[in-house]
């Protein structure tokens, strides 16, 4: 396991690497371990993370705390949208976190 997602030096190095290899990005790490499951996600926060339509909010950039941090509460409940709770609801803890990295360094 190659998790550098808790250190902001992993990240840093994660976002270089992307940048650098962007045709290669499926061997940096957590952002491409999110490829996975981000099929989902783009169909409507856009495989830019720019949101498709008026309704569906910005990902591309955002802190990946930030985000993590809501997918928590979508995936709890705590937080209320009917599609996003729905959607939550089956990410483990590494997903959130690697789709958080995933959206992160997005630019
Ligand atoms: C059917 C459309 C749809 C899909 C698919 C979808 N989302 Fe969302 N997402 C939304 C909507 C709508 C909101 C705004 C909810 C609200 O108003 O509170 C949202 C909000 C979010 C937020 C909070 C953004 C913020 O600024 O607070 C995150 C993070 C998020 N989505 C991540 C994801 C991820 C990761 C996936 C894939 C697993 C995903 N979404 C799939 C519609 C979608």
């Amino acid at each position: 396991m190659h998790k550098h997602y808790l250190t902001t030096a992993g990240r840093s190095l994660l976002a270089c690497a992307l940048a650098a290899t962007a045709t290669t990005a499926a061997a940096a790490g957590d952002a491409a371990a999110a490829m996975a499951k981000v099929g989902t996600c783009v169909a409507c926060h856009g495989a830019d993370g720019i949101g498709k339509a008026p309704q569906y909010p910005n990902l591309q950039g955002q802190k990946a705390a930030y985000l993590e941090k809501q997918l928590r509460a979508f995936r709890s409940g705590e937080r209320k949208d009917s599609n996003m709770n729905a959607l939550a609801r089956p990410l483990s803890d590494a997903d959130i976190v690697n789709l958080s990295a995933y959206f992160e360094q997005l630019r």
